[in-house]
């Protein structure tokens, strides 16, 4: 408004002093040239003089508003450049809409995340809402329509190939002058913070379930160990054999429970780790020669190599790395049948890490299972053989010690589980170098 009443300021002020400027010049000029003409050649004169006046007039307000106007589309371009470029800068997707979901405006990065491109989407009906979400985006629009702000509410939109997925939408009004209400509509993609989310509740739903479950541990195991000894007191007692079948089965599934409980104790330790240097190889051969009469009892072969790992230290606590050890020997010896093979051995992997390895010649994990097989509980053993927990204990104490465990299995033909663990110069150095 100041800016037009400006412009016409100029306009009038310039105008007059051109009128003065001409008159003055004409003056001077009658003056000194046409003191004695007569009347008529006056007459002309002035006529002239309006006419030119006129003329000089209309040339200086045309070129006047002429470049008022160019300067005026000049502005108004750049306006138009910054506010494409902050709306195509903005990182979420800025959607503008009438009241009947006709698009009006779509930015780049609400073509990046619902794959419509803008000169293709413009003038159409939004087609991002999911069917059950209409409902509510028509209450956000009516809370608009009443200069309520609808600001940073979860919700789900479409994109044109896939699945809806998790927003976070604010919605809120846009008046052009005198026009109806239009509305913009600002998401941005929270799939990513959704899914930590609900990470973070199972890791809490985990925790509170692990301290549960270490606390119930801790309470059975000292009953159960008591009924076993006190079972196999009465197996000794009862001489005439009337009830050794069912007192056997009851001792097996009492062995089971303290197995049960013994690997909840191990799976949710809460004991600290005392890591000392320790001789890999050494540990891999104590550990055999205390399972072999398992191994030896179902009829398997255990072959036994840890000269690589002789002389190698890892820094490890010595009953973990024993756990983790027999751990993987048991599961290959569940896994061979009679007359099968179990080989042990030590392997080094890069000049700062070393490892070991079992294999085994058994059934194989299937395809499908081999993703599981880390999961606390999965377990492919019938009821009351297998806990589940072995494999999640050793991954566990693996990773307590900065290695890697894996496990390759053909199905049918046997498996491999290869622990990798740094050397102990290696693991101090990278303990010491912690805050
Ligand atoms: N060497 C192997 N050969 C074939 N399958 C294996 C082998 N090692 C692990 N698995 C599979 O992985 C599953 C999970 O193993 P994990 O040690 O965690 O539990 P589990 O052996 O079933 O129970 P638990 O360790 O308490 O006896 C097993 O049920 C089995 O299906
Ligand atoms: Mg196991």
């Amino acid at each position: 408004m100041r800016e037009k009443r400006w412009f016409w300021a100029t306009l009038t002020l310039s105008s007059i002093t051109i009128v003065s400027v001409v008159f003055a010049a004409w003056e001077l000029v009658d003056n000194r040239f046409f003191r004695e003409a007569n009347y008529l050649t006056l007459h002309y004169l002035y006529i002239t003089r309006g006419v030119a006046t006129s003329l000089v007039l209309a040339f200086w307000a045309a070129w006047f508003v002429l470049r008022q106007r160019r300067q005026n589309e000049e502005d108004l371009r750049r306006s138009r450049e910054r506010y494409r470029g902050l709306l195509e800068a903005f990182p979420g997707a800025v959607i503008l809409y009438d009241a009947g979901l006709r698009v009006m405006e779509w930015n780049a990065s609400a073509e990046r995340m619902y794959g419509y491109p803008r000169p293709e989407i413009c003038g159409r009906l939004l087609p991002i809402v999911p069917a059950e979400k209409s409902e509510e985006l028509e209450q956000f629009m009516r809370r608009v329509e009443q200069s309520e702000a609808v600001l940073d509410v979860e919700t789900m939109r479409l994109p044109r190939d896939g699945e809806p997925f998790e927003v976070q939408l604010s919605l809120l009004p846009f008046r052009e002058a005198a026009g109806p209400v239009y509305f913009l509509e600002v998401t941005s993609d929270i799939r990513e913070r959704v899914h930590w989310r609900q990470r973070m509740l199972e890791i809490e739903k985990l925790t509170s379930m692990g301290k549960m479950a270490a606390g119930t541990a801790h309470h059975l195991n000292s009953p159960l160990a008591a009924l076993l000894i006190r079972i196999q007191m009465m197996r000794q007692r009862n001489t005439d054999g009337a009830f050794d079948e069912d007192a056997a089965r009851i001792e097996e599934g009492l062995n089971f429970c303290r197995h049960f409980v013994q690997r909840l104790l191990d799976f949710t330790r809460a004991t600290p780790m005392h890591k000392e240097p320790q001789d890999l190889g050494a540990i891999v051969e104590s550990v055999c020669s205390f399972f072999l009469p398992a191994i030896q009892s179902k009829g398997v072969a255990l072959v036994v190599d840890a000269a690589k790992g002789r002389g190698r230290q890892v820094h490890a606590d010595r009953n973990l790395l024993e756990t983790l050890l027999l751990i993987l020997l048991s599961n290959a010896l569940d896994a061979v049948s009679p007359g099968g093979e179990i080989r042990a051995f030590c392997r080094v992997v890069s000049p700062d890490r070393v490892g070991f390895a079992v294999h085994d010649n058994g059934c194989g994990i299937r395809a499908a299972d081999r993703e599981r097989v880390f999961e606390p509980f999965f377990t492919t053993k019938e009821p009351g053989r297998g806990t589940g927990l072995g494999l999640a204990i050793a991954r566990n104490v693996v990773l307590e010690h900065g290695g890697t465990i894996e496990i390759e299995s053909e199905p049918g033909a046997g498996a491999t589980a290869y622990v990798d663990l740094p050397l102990a110069e290696v693991a101090q150095m990278a303990g010491s170098a912690k805050p």
